[in-house]
């Protein structure tokens, strides 16, 4: 790349969902410290609060996937891409220009890997392009197998093997992998994220190398992967950096009025149940969610999206109002990083599963879709911070496993075990975007080769 005399400018294009905006956002602002200017590309408006500082050296700029967001809520995926495709490759490309008329050129655009277009346009307008991919390592080494052919899924009996990986079961693959039909267009849209990506300039992976070494070593041998993560904001990492404590955008308004509760809490004491921003449990699962909460005995902060507020079983939080708090959403940071909170149950999407490494707090994995089962198995089985529990009734967990799997976690003979590991993961963490840690270095030759290229 030639020698760039201005401040070296990104665009970041994030898939319009809540897990891909933060990780993407909260990279840029680690790009914007070392002096990248940076234009993050969005739908439409988001829910910014007053303490979210990277308005400053971030500019928030829309742009289209031909939808509203009425007509957007309805879209299937087999439309709604190839309609995001056509819409944002147009609206991506004027933008650009817009900013090159502005004085503001653009040198690089890194693009979700949801959106492997963006590579495309990159590429037309001369750019650098860099991927970034939203899950572990471990996960696209499955679906990058499936893209090349060398894992066949109709043979797919009892266990798979695959390099990088420990031996996977038929039940810890993603879930798009075995069943296709139940979200039509899933399984293709994340096996097409390898399309161009071998020629990408960067593949960043929102993971942590010490986390997964084998796995990253195996998907370097193909593309140029950076691990970068965990993309938290700097205050969970080092309490001295009190600026950066949210990712920023959100999709949601969060209801901090929860904080104010957990300050009354015991240590350790609480439970804390998400299922992050798109999960749609069935009915019965929220009976057995109750019921467990009930059982336990224990204080709880649940958080039922306004959309699902309708599932819960009537009456509960009149019965439990003395035990617990329900919110519509919260600042999870804050709440994970909270010294009451005793264990998670948790969906285990990728960033709430980073986060909890993060935070150390042990979880309970109840997978609802996607790569959230592998998650859930190197939760329980590699990095040895929770466990998964089972589902008895269909895909429904009940109560009486997920009672077991809260004891294992806050006093059983393993919560010990998991204590120390949380310890472990918390530095380790800490140390991979702390300067001259494996994520900081790797951010930082990005940045270099921006600049001219010298790492
Ligand atoms: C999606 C997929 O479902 C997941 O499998 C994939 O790994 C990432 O993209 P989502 O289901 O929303 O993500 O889960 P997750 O990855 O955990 O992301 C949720 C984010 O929302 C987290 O960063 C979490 O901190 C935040 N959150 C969640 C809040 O800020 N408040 C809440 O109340 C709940």
């Amino acid at each position: 790349m030639e020698k760039t005399q201005h401040k070296p400018h990104c665009l970041i294009l994030p898939y319009p969902i809540q897990g891909h905006i933060n990780p993407m956002l909260q990279f840029s602002k680690r790009l914007a410290a070392k002096g990248i200017t940076i234009t993050f590309a969005v739908l439409e408006n988001l829910h910014t609060s007053a303490d979210d500082e990277f308005s400053s050296s971030i500019s928030v700029e829309t742009i289209s996937d031909g939808y509203t967001s009425a007509t957007r809520a309805a879209a299937l995926l087999p439309e709604y891409l190839p309609t995001f495709q056509k819409a944002g490759s147009e609206s991506l490309t004027q933008l650009i220009e817009k900013l090159r008329e502005r004085g503001r050129a653009v040198d690089c655009v890194v693009y979700d890997t949801f959106l492997p277009w963006g590579l495309a346009v990159a590429r037309n307008m001369g750019l650098f392009g860099a991927a970034f991919f939203t899950q572990s390592c471990s996960v696209n080494i499955i679906y990058y197998s499936l893209f090349k052919g060398l894992l066949n899924v109709e043979v797919v009996e009892r266990e798979v093997l695959l390099p990088g990986l420990p031996e996977l079961g038929a039940s810890d693959l993603p879930s798009f992998v075995l069943d296709r039909e139940t979200h039509p267009g899933s399984f293709e849209l994340l096996v097409d994220q390898f399309e161009g990506v071998e020629d990408s300039n960067f593949a960043f992976v929102n993971s942590v190398y010490e986390l997964e070494e084998e796995a990253t070593d195996w998907l370097k041998k193909f593309m140029s992967v950076k691990t970068i993560g965990p993309t938290i904001p700097s205050m969970y990492l080092d309490k001295r950096l009190q600026h950066d404590k949210n990712y920023g955008l959100s999709l949601f308004k969060p209801d901090d009025t929860c904080m104010k509760w957990l300050q009354q809490q015991s240590p350790k004491s609480v439970i804390y149940i998400s299922f992050g921003s798109m999960a749609k449990l069935e009915e019965q699962q929220m009976v057995e969610l109750a019921t467990t909460l009930k059982l336990t005995g224990k204080p709880f902060l649940w958080v039922v999206r306004s959309s699902e507020a309708s599932k819960l079983p009537q009456g509960f939080m009149d019965e439990a109002s003395d035990q617990g708090l329900i919110v519509s959403w919260c600042p999870q940071l804050e709440v994970l990083a909270h010294d009451t909170i005793g264990c998670f149950i948790t969906h285990c999407g990728w960033n709430s599963t980073l986060e909890a490494l993060s935070l150390g707090v042990p979880m309970v994995g109840v997978p609802w879709w996607s790569d959230q089962a592998t998650n859930a198995k190197f939760v329980m089985d590699v990095w040895k911070m929770g466990v998964r529990a089972c589902p008895d009734k269909g895909d429904v967990v009940g109560h009486e496993e997920l009672v077991r799997c809260v004891k294992c976690v806050m006093e059983g003979e393993r919560s010990e075990e998991m204590r120390l590991n949380a310890m472990k993961w918390k530095e380790l963490t800490k140390g991979a975007v702390d300067e001259g840690g494996s994520s900081d270095k790797n951010i930082q030759e990005f940045v270099s080769t921006l600049m001219g290229g010298e790492t």
